[in-house]
């Protein structure tokens, strides 16, 4: 039976350390370090995202600005509050909650961040920053939770065979760009990757970030394997991950449960990245 990774718990200490140090920043510079929270429509799923987000902020002593945008607003009304936000010196951190309706391309939205201001870590200049290996870029949240969840375990990333299967911009690419940074040799799987089990089952780490519920089953998985699962999925079961926990936690070492593994883990790393943020100024 492997042994579960508790991101609730982790997360709780990460912002136990956040809350003093906000509450130090507070001291220092009169005032609150502030992260603006930015919704557009009606997306149940963001909702809660966006309220577990704007409540982690009052546990830790950051103030949140939250903006709730109709689904029928255009881009550039969008990005006039970005660049509003950009020039507000209350405000250290920004984050648009993804998905954006059809209508509005999240690339052109996202670039109009302020890269100083980029919580979420996903401006085309902090995602360079990390595939180059530059230190002082904000590094996207659930990436960063995923290798602190990782390095939770004590066992070495070093030298190991990590399998990430999903390739977006938010977790598959910039989870596989630390993995290597930590010296792991890295294979990036995806819907048209062919012998899909035969690579997983070769994985030391394995992290599922493919949002098909249940996707990953005990028999692609290496026994002792650390496994990490990004998924989210909303099923008539309730929430369900990517990986089938039931089968799956018999056969790995170590494995996150959906919820209480990666989604706190986020959480905290959107905090740490507008805390740390906020210091760099
Ligand atoms: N939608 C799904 N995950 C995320 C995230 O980490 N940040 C933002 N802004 N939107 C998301």
């Amino acid at each position: 039976m492997a042994e579960i990774l508790d991101g609730k718990a982790i997360a709780e200490k990460i912002k136990q350390d956040l809350a003093i140090r906000a509450t130090e920043f507070e001291r220092k510079t009169g005032r609150k370090i502030g992260l603006a929270v930015i919704r557009v429509g009606a997306d149940p799923a963001s909702a809660v995202y966006v309220r577990n987000k704007i409540k982690a902020c009052e546990r830790c002593n950051i103030r949140s600005l939250s903006y709730e945008l109709d689904e029928s607003v255009n881009a550039d009304a969008l990005i006039a509050l970005i660049h509003k936000l950009n020039k507000e010196p209350d405000v250290d951190g920004i984050l648009v909650q993804l998905p954006l309706p059809k209508h509005i391309d999240e690339r052109v939205v996202l670039s109009e961040i302020t890269p100083d201001k980029d919580a979420d870590g996903f401006h085309a200049v902090n995602a360079g920053k990390l595939f180059l290996g530059e230190k002082g870029g904000t590094v996207a949240c659930t990436p960063r939770g995923i290798i602190e969840l990782i390095k939770s375990t004590g066992v070495p990333i070093s030298g190991k065979h990590a399998v990430v299967v999903g390739r977006s911009n938010i977790v598959g690419k910039p989870v596989a760009m630390l993995l290597l940074q930590n010296d792991a040799t890295v294979t990036v799987c995806h819907s048209r990757t062919q012998n899909l089990k035969d690579i997983t089952l070769s994985a030391d780490i394995l992290v599922a970030a493919v949002g098909k519920s249940n996707f990953i089953t005990a028999d692609m998985v290496k026994r002792g394997a650390i496994v990490i699962d990004v998924g989210m999925n909303r099923t008539e079961n309730g929430l369900c991950g990517d990986v089938d926990f039931y089968s799956v936690k018999d056969v790995a070492g170590y494995i996150t449960p959906v919820p209480g593994g990666v989604g706190p883990m986020t959480v905290a790393m959107l905090l740490c990245n507008t805390v740390d943020g906020a210091m760099h100024e």
